[in-house]
This record gives C-alpha cells, structure tokens and sequence, in this order.
C-alpha cells in the first residue's frame, strides 16, 4: 500500500501529482471490489476514525463513516457541541488526547487554523473536512469523477461559478497540481484569497480568475458552482444579489457545448447558484461526485491510516 508524503491532508496542497494519481487508482479499485459485491475489504481492521464535526454534514460524515466500516474499522461521531471543546479546550489538547484512543481524525470546523493547530499536536493523521478555507476531500472526489467521465485529463477545461471560498480554493489547487486549466468566475467581492493563488504560481499557470459572468464557456467541459452562502457565513454574506449573474442555469448551459457536465458539492439551493432545471436534468453529474466520496476517501483512509 502507497503511502502520502505527509502525514495529514489539511489542504489539497499536502499532496504531490504523485499522490493524487495513485489515489485515484486506488479509489478505482475500491470502487470496482465493491460493485462486484465485495462490500469487506479487510486494509483498516480494528482502526478506529475519530470524526469532529463543529458544523452539520450529511455527505462528509456520512461516506467517511461507511468508509471505515467497509475497511473493516469503525468510525465515531464526536460533535464538537459534545466534547469540550465547546467549553474551551484547546485543539492542542484535544489532538494530543484523542492521539491516545484514535489512528486518525477527520475535523470540520470554522477555521482552517483550528484544523492545523489540531494536526500540530495529534501523532495521528488528520483529514480536514472542511474549514472556511480549504475542502480538499470535496475536490478529490470532484477530480476523481472528471477522471473517470473523460479517461484523462489532456485537455480538460473546469469553469467555477460563485463565491471564491473553501471548495473554489480546493479544486484550484487540485486543478494546479493536475494541470487542469480552470476558469474562475466570481464576483468582485468573493474572490479566492491571494495567498492562496499565490502559492499555485509554483507550478502550472493555467487558472484564470474573471469577475465576468458573460465569459465564453464555447470550449468547457465542466462547469461547477457551490452554494452562495456558506457555513458560518449566514451573517456576513445577506447580500445574495451580487451572486445572481453567477447561476448556473439553462441560458448559461446554452454557451457551452452540448456535452458539457454540470457539477456542485451540495448540498444544493434550487433557484439560487442553480437552478431546478440544470441540477436535475441531462447534463448533471452531482450524484456521481456524491458517491465518489465515499471510494475518494476510503482510498485516502487507506493511504493514510
Ligand atoms: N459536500 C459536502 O461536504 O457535503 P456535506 O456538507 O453534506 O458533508
Ligand atoms: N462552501 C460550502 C460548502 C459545503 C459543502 C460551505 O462551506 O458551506
């Protein structure tokens, strides 16, 4: 079994091309093993999954848990609201404690400096499930379903519409690594955080960032959006006007070519960041990215646990 080069994955950018590859291949053959009705694959016997979550989750939580049971380990639910946490123990004490019991932690939380501050002091690897900055087990899932719709990615063209946060982040820098060329348009106010496009200027330069929702779309495969208002941004982001010209909706699918796939993390805002009429019909593919958690992460539950 391969192993990742670090230790946790806190953002997209703790792994190499390398990584992403041979988790791709191995997502594939977790994947094939139990569509033939292999549902035990014996790799994380007696490993136990601590999951962290300060924020609600019905995919993460979800396809991490089942994950862990089809390995053949096991998962705990630990809301942040039910551990001390929510009375002020710090994530340092709380890595090094629960490094005692757990082979390894998933956390979902406000910010990412509580997830790092949580991977510092654990000696077991930590997965960020998702922070206000980075979801990266999102954009793997996200890559290994464009990987498996086109065979490769020569050539491949991602569009991103709507706010420039946590998943927007991750597919950039998954994009980067892969050399995906990804087309990033949002509005002035929402854009991705310089530091981090800063960083993907190391390799590939092919992400290019408009404010522009009338850019052409005449040679893109993908188009992705997320939703207008995320966790814990309900107070600073009222403004859902400024996102309107960003929908994803049958007028923009109509600049696209006709076999274009249309993609969302979810959970989803019907007549918000898509409308009723993409989501749910032919060209959409957000099922598939769903499942795709569930054999991204056991593959990664492999490689790192
Ligand atoms: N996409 C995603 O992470 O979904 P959940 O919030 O349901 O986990
Ligand atoms: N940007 C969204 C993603 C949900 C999976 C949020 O942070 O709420």
């Amino acid at each position: 079994m391969f192993k990742l080069k670090k230790k946790d994955l806190l953002q997209v950018s703790d792994l190499t091309s390398e990584d992403l590859f041979h988790l791709f291949e191995l997502a594939k053959g977790l994947k094939n093993r139990h569509k033939r009705g292999e549902l035990s694959v014996p790799i994380l016997k007696g490993k136990v999954l601590g999951m962290v979550f300060a924020k609600p989750s019905t995919r993460t939580r979800t396809s991490f848990e089942v994950a862990m049971l089809q390995l053949d380990g096991h998962a705990l639910n630990l809301s942040a609201e039910g551990t001390q946490i929510s009375r002020g123990e710090t994530m340092a004490d709380t890595g090094r404690t629960l490094s005692r019991y757990l082979d390894g932690i998933v956390i979902r939380t406000f910010e990412q400096k509580e997830a790092e501050e949580l991977a510092k002091h654990s000696t077991v690897p930590v997965i960020n499930g998702l922070t206000d900055l980075h979801h990266p087990c999102q954009a793997l899932a996200d890559f290994y379903t464009i990987w498996e719709k086109k065979g490769s990615f020569k050539g491949v063209k991602l569009a991103y519409f709507g706010d420039g946060n946590n998943v927007c982040h991750s597919l950039m820098q998954t994009a980067n690594l892969l050399g995906v060329e990804m087309l990033v348009v949002t509005p002035k106010s929402c854009q991705p955080r310089k530091e981090i496009l800063a960083k993907l200027k190391n390799g590939p330069k092919k992400i290019n960032i408009t404010t522009s929702p009338k850019v052409s779309l005449s040679n893109i495969d993908f188009i992705y959006t997320d939703t207008w208002v995320s966790m814990g941004q309900e107070e600073i982001k009222k403004q859902k006007k400024i996102f309107r010209p960003y929908q994803v909706n049958g007028r923009l699918l109509k600049n696209a070519p006709s076999k274009v796939m249309v993609m969302h993390c979810l959970p989803a805002h019907r007549g918000e960041e898509i409308t009723k009429e993409v989501i749910d019909g032919p060209h959409s593919i957000v099922w598939d990215q769903a499942e795709n958690r569930l054999h991204l992460q056991k593959a990664l539950l492999a490689a790192l646990l």
